[in-house]
Protein backbone atom coordinates (compact mmCIF):
# COMPACT_ATOMS: atom_id res chain seq x y z
CA UNK A 1 0.00 0.00 0.00
CA UNK A 2 1.58 3.31 -0.87
CA UNK A 3 1.09 6.54 1.06
CA UNK A 4 -0.97 8.24 -2.07
CA UNK A 5 -3.48 4.91 -1.52
CA UNK A 6 -3.34 5.53 2.11
CA UNK A 7 -4.50 8.97 1.24
CA UNK A 8 -7.14 7.84 -0.53
CA UNK A 9 -8.41 5.33 1.36
CA UNK A 10 -8.48 7.72 4.14
CA UNK A 11 -10.31 10.57 2.42
CA UNK A 12 -12.62 7.58 1.82
CA UNK A 13 -13.82 6.46 4.81
CA UNK A 14 -13.78 10.02 6.36
CA UNK A 15 -16.37 10.73 4.20
CA UNK A 16 -18.30 8.06 4.83
CA UNK A 17 -18.74 8.77 8.00
CA UNK A 18 -19.01 12.33 7.72
CA UNK A 19 -22.06 11.31 5.57
CA UNK A 20 -23.19 8.30 8.21
CA UNK A 21 -22.62 11.38 11.20
CA UNK A 22 -24.68 14.31 8.76
CA UNK A 23 -27.61 11.45 8.51
CA UNK A 24 -27.48 10.57 12.39
CA UNK A 25 -27.87 14.24 13.37
CA UNK A 26 -31.05 14.16 11.30
CA UNK A 27 -32.47 11.26 13.36
CA UNK A 28 -31.85 8.40 11.38
CA UNK A 29 -31.78 4.95 13.13
CA UNK A 30 -29.24 3.15 11.50
CA UNK A 31 -27.39 5.64 11.39
CA UNK A 32 -27.37 7.00 15.30
CA UNK A 33 -26.54 2.90 16.08
CA UNK A 34 -22.68 3.76 14.42
CA UNK A 35 -22.07 7.36 15.47
CA UNK A 36 -21.36 8.64 19.09
CA UNK A 37 -23.14 9.64 21.16
CA UNK A 38 -26.10 7.67 20.31
CA UNK A 39 -24.39 4.50 20.13
CA UNK A 40 -23.55 4.85 23.67
CA UNK A 41 -26.72 4.02 24.27
CA UNK A 42 -28.53 2.51 21.42
CA UNK A 43 -31.90 1.67 23.58
CA UNK A 44 -34.02 4.28 22.95
CA UNK A 45 -32.79 4.04 19.35
CA UNK A 46 -34.13 0.55 19.03
CA UNK A 47 -37.23 1.94 20.94
CA UNK A 48 -38.17 4.10 17.95
CA UNK A 49 -37.77 1.45 15.40
CA UNK A 50 -39.63 -0.79 17.50
CA UNK A 51 -42.75 1.54 17.22
CA UNK A 52 -44.60 1.91 15.68
CA UNK A 53 -44.10 -0.49 12.90
CA UNK A 54 -40.87 -2.68 13.80
CA UNK A 55 -38.87 -2.05 10.39
CA UNK A 56 -37.85 0.89 9.44
CA UNK A 57 -35.96 2.48 6.13
CA UNK A 58 -33.10 3.99 6.46
CA UNK A 59 -31.44 7.02 4.49
CA UNK A 60 -27.87 4.94 4.40
CA UNK A 61 -29.87 2.44 2.03
CA UNK A 62 -30.04 -0.38 4.63
CA UNK A 63 -33.80 -1.20 6.54
CA UNK A 64 -33.65 -2.22 10.28
CA UNK A 65 -35.98 -4.62 11.98
CA UNK A 66 -36.83 -4.43 16.27
CA UNK A 67 -39.43 -6.54 17.02
CA UNK A 68 -38.91 -10.39 18.40
CA UNK A 69 -41.36 -11.17 16.00
CA UNK A 70 -39.59 -9.62 12.71
CA UNK A 71 -36.34 -10.69 13.80
CA UNK A 72 -37.15 -13.94 14.14
CA UNK A 73 -38.86 -14.50 10.73
CA UNK A 74 -36.32 -12.53 8.99
CA UNK A 75 -33.61 -14.63 10.46
CA UNK A 76 -35.05 -18.29 9.92
CA UNK A 77 -36.73 -17.36 6.45
CA UNK A 78 -34.90 -18.89 3.62
CA UNK A 79 -34.99 -15.87 1.50
CA UNK A 80 -32.31 -14.36 2.99
CA UNK A 81 -28.82 -14.76 3.18
CA UNK A 82 -25.52 -13.26 3.95
CA UNK A 83 -23.68 -12.49 0.93
CA UNK A 84 -25.62 -11.43 -2.27
CA UNK A 85 -28.29 -13.47 -4.44
CA UNK A 86 -25.39 -14.60 -6.74
CA UNK A 87 -23.17 -15.57 -3.98
CA UNK A 88 -21.08 -12.79 -4.42
CA UNK A 89 -19.55 -10.53 -1.14
CA UNK A 90 -21.71 -7.92 -0.17
CA UNK A 91 -19.67 -4.33 0.35
CA UNK A 92 -16.55 -5.60 -1.97
CA UNK A 93 -13.99 -3.24 -1.92
CA UNK A 94 -13.48 -1.22 -4.89
CA UNK A 95 -9.95 -2.21 -7.03
CA UNK A 96 -7.14 -0.68 -5.80
CA UNK A 97 -8.60 -0.85 -2.19
CA UNK A 98 -7.51 -4.30 -1.12
CA UNK A 99 -7.26 -2.99 2.84
CA UNK A 100 -10.93 -2.55 2.68
CA UNK A 101 -11.09 -5.88 2.28
CA UNK A 102 -13.73 -7.52 4.66
CA UNK A 103 -11.82 -10.18 7.54
CA UNK A 104 -12.77 -13.79 6.63
CA UNK A 105 -15.06 -14.56 8.90
CA UNK A 106 -15.86 -18.18 8.09
CA UNK A 107 -19.38 -19.29 8.63
CA UNK A 108 -20.78 -15.52 9.25
CA UNK A 109 -19.89 -15.26 5.96
CA UNK A 110 -21.28 -17.91 3.93
CA UNK A 111 -24.49 -19.30 2.44
CA UNK A 112 -25.91 -23.09 1.49
CA UNK A 113 -24.02 -25.04 0.34
CA UNK A 114 -20.83 -23.88 1.59
CA UNK A 115 -22.35 -22.71 5.15
CA UNK A 116 -24.18 -26.35 5.57
CA UNK A 117 -20.50 -28.67 4.84
CA UNK A 118 -18.24 -26.04 6.86
CA UNK A 119 -20.87 -26.11 9.57
CA UNK A 120 -20.90 -30.03 9.77
CA UNK A 121 -17.27 -30.38 10.00
CA UNK A 122 -16.86 -27.44 13.00
CA UNK A 123 -20.05 -29.30 15.13
CA UNK A 124 -18.47 -31.85 16.60
CA UNK A 125 -16.38 -29.48 18.66
CA UNK A 126 -19.38 -28.76 20.80
CA UNK A 127 -20.56 -31.63 21.16
CA UNK A 128 -22.16 -31.99 25.06
CA UNK A 129 -19.38 -34.70 25.94
CA UNK A 130 -16.64 -32.23 24.67
CA UNK A 131 -17.78 -29.48 26.86
CA UNK A 132 -17.89 -31.26 30.20
CA UNK A 133 -13.83 -30.65 29.03
CA UNK A 134 -14.64 -26.88 29.29
CA UNK A 135 -15.99 -26.97 32.64
CA UNK A 136 -12.79 -28.08 34.27
CA UNK A 137 -11.04 -25.69 32.22
CA UNK A 138 -13.36 -22.94 32.91
CA UNK A 139 -13.74 -23.44 36.52
CA UNK A 140 -9.97 -23.93 37.54
CA UNK A 141 -9.36 -20.85 35.42
CA UNK A 142 -11.77 -18.99 37.40
CA UNK A 143 -10.63 -19.85 40.46
CA UNK A 144 -7.05 -19.10 39.86
CA UNK A 145 -8.22 -15.36 38.94
CA UNK A 146 -10.58 -14.64 41.49
CA UNK A 147 -7.73 -15.41 44.10
CA UNK A 148 -5.32 -13.61 42.02
CA UNK A 149 -8.02 -10.39 42.31
CA UNK A 150 -9.02 -11.03 45.85
CA UNK A 151 -5.13 -10.41 46.89
CA UNK A 152 -5.59 -7.14 45.16
CA UNK A 153 -9.03 -6.14 46.62
CA UNK A 154 -9.95 -3.62 43.56
CA UNK A 155 -9.32 -4.84 40.09
CA UNK A 156 -10.78 -4.16 36.81
CA UNK A 157 -13.47 -7.06 36.22
CA UNK A 158 -12.66 -7.33 32.10
CA UNK A 159 -9.26 -7.37 32.33
CA UNK A 160 -8.73 -9.40 35.60
CA UNK A 161 -11.82 -12.02 34.99
CA UNK A 162 -14.06 -11.55 31.71
CA UNK A 163 -11.26 -11.64 29.21
CA UNK A 164 -8.94 -14.13 30.20
CA UNK A 165 -11.34 -16.69 30.83
CA UNK A 166 -12.89 -17.11 27.51
CA UNK A 167 -9.42 -16.48 26.17
CA UNK A 168 -7.97 -19.88 27.91
CA UNK A 169 -10.62 -21.86 27.41
CA UNK A 170 -10.54 -21.02 23.62
CA UNK A 171 -6.63 -21.33 23.55
CA UNK A 172 -7.63 -24.92 25.31
CA UNK A 173 -10.05 -25.18 22.15
CA UNK A 174 -7.87 -24.67 19.57
CA UNK A 175 -4.87 -26.10 21.16
CA UNK A 176 -2.42 -22.88 21.41
CA UNK A 177 0.24 -23.05 23.12
CA UNK A 178 0.40 -21.36 26.61
CA UNK A 179 3.33 -18.65 24.97
CA UNK A 180 1.06 -17.72 22.45
CA UNK A 181 -1.96 -16.67 24.66
CA UNK A 182 -1.80 -12.98 25.13
CA UNK A 183 -0.61 -12.37 21.35
CA UNK A 184 -3.71 -14.24 20.78
CA UNK A 185 -5.70 -11.84 22.61
CA UNK A 186 -4.88 -8.96 21.09
CA UNK A 187 -5.60 -10.54 17.97
CA UNK A 188 -8.84 -11.40 18.77
CA UNK A 189 -9.72 -8.20 19.91
CA UNK A 190 -8.50 -6.77 16.85
CA UNK A 191 -10.44 -9.18 14.46
CA UNK A 192 -13.47 -8.24 16.62
CA UNK A 193 -13.06 -5.04 16.12
CA UNK A 194 -13.85 -5.60 12.00
CA UNK A 195 -17.08 -6.33 12.70
CA UNK A 196 -18.08 -2.71 12.40
CA UNK A 197 -15.83 -2.01 9.50
CA UNK A 198 -12.42 -0.32 9.23
CA UNK A 199 -12.52 2.68 10.64
CA UNK A 200 -9.56 4.49 10.05
CA UNK A 201 -6.06 3.85 7.83
CA UNK A 202 -4.43 2.65 10.87
CA UNK A 203 -7.20 0.40 11.60
CA UNK A 204 -6.84 -1.01 8.11
CA UNK A 205 -3.41 -1.28 8.56
CA UNK A 206 -3.62 -3.56 12.08
CA UNK A 207 -6.29 -5.79 10.65
CA UNK A 208 -3.82 -6.73 7.90
CA UNK A 209 -1.17 -7.57 10.23
CA UNK A 210 -3.45 -9.46 12.48
CA UNK A 211 -5.09 -11.45 10.28
CA UNK A 212 -1.82 -13.02 8.52
CA UNK A 213 -0.23 -13.36 11.98
CA UNK A 214 -2.78 -15.52 12.26
CA UNK A 215 -2.85 -17.10 9.36
CA UNK A 216 1.09 -18.05 10.08
CA UNK A 217 -0.13 -19.38 13.53
CA UNK A 218 -3.06 -21.84 12.01
CA UNK A 219 -0.58 -22.78 9.39
CA UNK A 220 1.70 -23.97 12.08
CA UNK A 221 -0.24 -25.37 14.20
CA UNK A 222 -2.05 -27.35 11.02
CA UNK A 223 1.95 -28.44 10.46
CA UNK A 224 2.14 -29.40 14.04
CA UNK A 225 -1.49 -31.62 14.75
CA UNK A 226 -0.62 -33.54 11.92
CA UNK A 227 2.21 -35.15 13.38
CA UNK A 228 0.92 -35.04 16.87
CA UNK A 229 -2.79 -34.84 16.82
CA UNK A 230 -4.84 -34.25 20.00
CA UNK A 231 -8.04 -34.02 20.71
CA UNK A 232 -8.81 -30.24 19.96
CA UNK A 233 -10.53 -28.57 16.47
CA UNK A 234 -7.27 -28.26 14.31
CA UNK A 235 -6.99 -31.86 14.85
CA UNK A 236 -10.53 -32.79 14.01
CA UNK A 237 -10.36 -30.82 10.92
CA UNK A 238 -6.76 -31.94 9.74
CA UNK A 239 -8.00 -34.79 9.44
CA UNK A 240 -11.01 -33.18 7.21
CA UNK A 241 -8.37 -30.87 5.19
CA UNK A 242 -6.53 -34.41 4.17
CA UNK A 243 -10.21 -36.16 2.87
CA UNK A 244 -10.23 -33.12 1.12
CA UNK A 245 -13.69 -31.86 2.57
CA UNK A 246 -12.24 -28.40 3.38
CA UNK A 247 -9.44 -26.34 1.84
CA UNK A 248 -6.79 -24.39 4.28
CA UNK A 249 -7.92 -21.59 3.52
CA UNK A 250 -11.32 -22.41 4.86
CA UNK A 251 -9.58 -23.95 8.07
CA UNK A 252 -7.88 -21.00 8.88
CA UNK A 253 -10.47 -18.44 8.56
CA UNK A 254 -12.66 -21.23 10.82
CA UNK A 255 -10.12 -21.14 13.38
CA UNK A 256 -10.06 -17.18 13.09
CA UNK A 257 -14.02 -17.22 13.75
CA UNK A 258 -13.45 -19.06 16.60
CA UNK A 259 -11.38 -16.84 18.00
CA UNK A 260 -13.39 -13.79 17.20
CA UNK A 261 -16.72 -15.28 18.11
CA UNK A 262 -15.45 -16.95 21.63
CA UNK A 263 -13.49 -14.09 23.17
CA UNK A 264 -15.24 -10.86 22.83
CA UNK A 265 -18.69 -12.06 23.04
CA UNK A 266 -18.07 -14.13 26.32
CA UNK A 267 -15.68 -11.13 28.01
CA UNK A 268 -18.71 -8.58 27.71
CA UNK A 269 -21.74 -11.54 28.67
CA UNK A 270 -19.64 -11.55 31.98
CA UNK A 271 -18.78 -7.48 31.62
CA UNK A 272 -22.60 -6.52 30.89
CA UNK A 273 -23.95 -9.61 33.73
CA UNK A 274 -22.13 -7.89 36.57
CA UNK A 275 -22.99 -4.55 35.46
CA UNK A 276 -26.47 -5.51 35.18
CA UNK A 277 -26.18 -7.27 38.81
CA UNK A 278 -25.01 -3.80 40.23
CA UNK A 279 -26.97 -1.37 38.84
CA UNK A 280 -30.54 -2.99 39.75
CA UNK A 281 -30.92 -2.93 43.27
CA UNK A 282 -31.15 -6.47 44.50
CA UNK A 283 -29.98 -8.23 42.05
CA UNK A 284 -26.16 -8.77 43.35
CA UNK A 285 -27.87 -9.64 46.94
CA UNK A 286 -30.32 -12.00 45.28
CA UNK A 287 -27.54 -14.10 43.42
CA UNK A 288 -25.15 -13.82 46.40
CA UNK A 289 -28.21 -15.46 48.38
CA UNK A 290 -28.74 -18.12 46.14
CA UNK A 291 -25.36 -18.53 43.64
CA UNK A 292 -27.41 -20.82 41.62
CA UNK A 293 -29.26 -18.69 40.34
CA UNK A 294 -25.80 -17.98 38.05
CA UNK A 295 -27.45 -19.55 35.21
CA UNK A 296 -30.62 -17.16 35.69
CA UNK A 297 -28.80 -14.36 35.23
CA UNK A 298 -26.57 -15.10 32.53
CA UNK A 299 -29.95 -15.46 30.43
CA UNK A 300 -31.22 -11.92 31.55
CA UNK A 301 -28.42 -10.63 30.46
CA UNK A 302 -28.24 -12.17 27.40
CA UNK A 303 -31.95 -10.71 27.14
CA UNK A 304 -31.74 -7.33 28.53
CA UNK A 305 -28.35 -6.42 27.30
CA UNK A 306 -26.78 -8.83 25.04
CA UNK A 307 -22.99 -8.67 23.92
CA UNK A 308 -23.62 -9.01 20.07
CA UNK A 309 -25.97 -6.45 19.43
CA UNK A 310 -26.92 -6.75 16.18
CA UNK A 311 -26.82 -8.83 12.80
CA UNK A 312 -27.40 -8.54 9.08
CA UNK A 313 -28.98 -10.54 6.16
CA UNK A 314 -29.48 -9.83 2.64
CA UNK A 315 -32.70 -10.48 0.54
CA UNK A 316 -32.14 -12.99 -2.05
CA UNK A 317 -35.50 -12.35 -4.02
CA UNK A 318 -38.00 -9.30 -4.21
CA UNK A 319 -39.88 -10.07 -0.61
CA UNK A 320 -42.14 -7.78 1.66
CA UNK A 321 -41.96 -7.38 5.33
CA UNK A 322 -44.74 -6.68 7.52
CA UNK A 323 -45.52 -4.40 3.90
CA UNK A 324 -42.27 -3.09 3.40
CA UNK A 325 -40.63 -4.01 0.04
CA UNK A 326 -37.78 -4.88 -0.49
CA UNK A 327 -35.77 -5.53 -3.47
CA UNK A 328 -33.36 -8.37 -4.16
CA UNK A 329 -29.82 -7.49 -2.73
CA UNK A 330 -30.84 -5.49 -0.12
CA UNK A 331 -29.78 -5.47 3.41
CA UNK A 332 -31.63 -5.51 6.71
CA UNK A 333 -29.85 -5.16 10.35
CA UNK A 334 -31.74 -7.71 12.24
CA UNK A 335 -31.52 -5.87 15.29
CA UNK A 336 -31.33 -8.99 18.33
CA UNK A 337 -30.97 -6.46 21.08
CA UNK A 338 -33.79 -4.72 20.57
CA UNK A 339 -36.00 -7.93 20.37
CA UNK A 340 -34.80 -8.56 23.64
CA UNK A 341 -36.69 -5.21 24.78
CA UNK A 342 -40.14 -6.14 23.02
CA UNK A 343 -42.76 -5.32 25.34
CA UNK A 344 -44.93 -7.97 23.32
CA UNK A 345 -42.50 -10.90 23.88
CA UNK A 346 -41.00 -9.56 27.34
CA UNK A 347 -43.15 -8.23 29.92
CA UNK A 348 -41.72 -4.98 31.60
CA UNK A 349 -38.90 -5.71 29.15
CA UNK A 350 -36.61 -2.73 30.81
CA UNK A 351 -36.24 -4.58 34.19
CA UNK A 352 -33.25 -6.31 34.91
CA UNK A 353 -34.55 -9.53 36.85
CA UNK A 354 -32.84 -12.61 37.58
CA UNK A 355 -35.24 -14.52 38.29
CA UNK A 356 -37.53 -14.02 35.12
CA UNK A 357 -38.98 -17.34 33.06
CA UNK A 358 -38.54 -15.82 29.49
CA UNK A 359 -41.57 -17.69 27.88
CA UNK A 360 -40.17 -16.06 24.60
CA UNK A 361 -36.54 -17.24 24.33
CA UNK A 362 -34.47 -14.11 23.67
CA UNK A 363 -32.60 -14.02 20.61
CA UNK A 364 -28.97 -13.45 21.59
CA UNK A 365 -27.54 -16.57 19.78
CA UNK A 366 -29.42 -15.49 16.62
CA UNK A 367 -32.07 -17.69 14.89
CA UNK A 368 -31.70 -20.22 11.83
CA UNK A 369 -28.52 -21.69 10.26
CA UNK A 370 -26.22 -19.31 11.59
CA UNK A 371 -27.86 -20.01 15.18
CA UNK A 372 -24.30 -20.14 17.78
CA UNK A 373 -22.57 -22.65 17.56
CA UNK A 374 -20.66 -21.74 20.92
CA UNK A 375 -24.18 -20.97 22.76
CA UNK A 376 -23.60 -23.53 25.37
CA UNK A 377 -20.03 -23.31 26.04
CA UNK A 378 -20.77 -19.27 26.57
CA UNK A 379 -23.90 -20.31 28.60
CA UNK A 380 -21.31 -22.79 30.79
CA UNK A 381 -18.65 -20.32 30.57
CA UNK A 382 -21.04 -16.96 31.90
CA UNK A 383 -22.68 -19.35 34.64
CA UNK A 384 -18.89 -20.49 36.11
CA UNK A 385 -18.13 -17.07 36.28
CA UNK A 386 -20.88 -15.33 38.10
CA UNK A 387 -21.70 -18.18 40.43
CA UNK A 388 -17.85 -18.05 41.83
CA UNK A 389 -17.74 -14.60 41.92
CA UNK A 390 -20.73 -14.12 44.24
CA UNK A 391 -19.57 -17.24 45.83
CA UNK A 392 -16.08 -16.10 47.02
CA UNK A 393 -16.29 -12.30 46.34
CA UNK A 394 -20.13 -11.87 48.20
CA UNK A 395 -19.18 -8.36 49.06
CA UNK A 396 -18.36 -7.31 45.61
CA UNK A 397 -19.12 -3.49 43.90
CA UNK A 398 -18.58 -1.33 41.25
CA UNK A 399 -15.74 0.95 42.58
CA UNK A 400 -15.87 3.22 39.13
CA UNK A 401 -17.93 3.89 36.19
CA UNK A 402 -17.81 1.45 33.54
CA UNK A 403 -16.30 2.53 30.38
CA UNK A 404 -18.06 1.29 27.31
CA UNK A 405 -15.98 0.07 24.54
CA UNK A 406 -16.56 2.21 21.12
CA UNK A 407 -18.51 -0.63 18.90
CA UNK A 408 -21.31 -1.06 17.54
CA UNK A 409 -22.11 -4.88 17.41
CA UNK A 410 -19.84 -6.08 20.00
CA UNK A 411 -21.47 -4.12 23.30
CA UNK A 412 -19.82 -4.09 26.61
CA UNK A 413 -16.98 -2.51 29.25
CA UNK A 414 -13.93 -2.21 28.01
CA UNK A 415 -12.94 -1.19 31.71
CA UNK A 416 -14.81 -1.83 34.75
CA UNK A 417 -13.68 -1.24 38.70
CA UNK A 418 -14.77 -3.56 41.10
CA UNK A 419 -13.75 -3.83 44.24
CA UNK A 420 -13.65 -7.39 46.42
C1 LIG B 1 -22.21 -14.81 25.06
C2 LIG B 1 -21.42 -15.23 24.12
C3 LIG B 1 -21.83 -15.35 22.67
C4 LIG B 1 -22.78 -14.67 21.98
C5 LIG B 1 -23.74 -13.59 22.49
C6 LIG B 1 -22.75 -15.16 20.61
C7 LIG B 1 -23.58 -14.72 19.62
C8 LIG B 1 -23.57 -15.20 18.33
C9 LIG B 1 -24.44 -14.74 17.28
C10 LIG B 1 -25.49 -13.64 17.43
C11 LIG B 1 -24.16 -15.45 16.16
C12 LIG B 1 -24.84 -15.42 14.80
C13 LIG B 1 -24.66 -14.17 14.01
C14 LIG B 1 -25.59 -14.15 12.82
O1 LIG B 1 -26.70 -14.71 12.86
O2 LIG B 1 -25.24 -13.52 11.81
C15 LIG B 1 -23.08 -16.36 16.50
C16 LIG B 1 -22.51 -17.24 15.62
C17 LIG B 1 -21.44 -18.05 15.95
N1 LIG B 1 -20.87 -18.21 17.20
FE1 LIG B 1 -21.41 -17.27 18.89
N2 LIG B 1 -21.77 -16.12 20.52
C18 LIG B 1 -21.20 -16.28 21.75
C19 LIG B 1 -20.19 -17.14 22.10
C20 LIG B 1 -19.60 -18.03 21.24
C21 LIG B 1 -18.55 -18.96 21.60
C22 LIG B 1 -17.98 -19.14 23.00
C23 LIG B 1 -18.20 -19.59 20.46
C24 LIG B 1 -17.15 -20.65 20.22
C25 LIG B 1 -16.07 -20.81 20.86
C26 LIG B 1 -19.05 -19.11 19.39
C27 LIG B 1 -19.01 -19.54 18.09
C28 LIG B 1 -19.85 -19.11 17.09
C29 LIG B 1 -19.76 -19.57 15.71
C30 LIG B 1 -18.75 -20.58 15.16
C31 LIG B 1 -20.75 -18.89 15.00
C32 LIG B 1 -21.06 -19.01 13.50
C33 LIG B 1 -22.25 -19.90 13.27
C34 LIG B 1 -22.70 -19.87 11.82
O3 LIG B 1 -22.54 -18.86 11.13
O4 LIG B 1 -23.23 -20.91 11.39
N3 LIG B 1 -19.89 -18.15 19.91
N4 LIG B 1 -22.75 -16.20 17.83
Amino acid sequence: MTLREDVALGGRIAAMRAGGLALALRGDPVARLMHKPWRHDPYPTYATVRAPRGVVRSRTGISAVATHDLCERILRDRRFGVRLADGRQPFAPEEGQSLLEPVDLSLLGLDAPDHTRLRRLAQPTFAPRRLEQYRDVAETVTADLLDRAAARGRFDLVRDLAAPLPITVIARLLAIPEVDADRFAAWGRALGSSLDGVRSVAHAHELARTTSEARSLFESLVSRRRVEPGEDVVSQLVGALDAGDMTIDELVSLAQLLLVAGFETTTNLVGNAVRALQATPGQWEALVADPGLAAGAVEETLRYDPPVQLTARIAHEDVEIDGMPLRRDSGVLVLLAAAGRDPEAHPDPDRFDLTREQTTPHLAFSGGAHYCLGAALARLEGTVALRMLAERMPGLRAAGRAVPKTATILRGPRRFPVAA
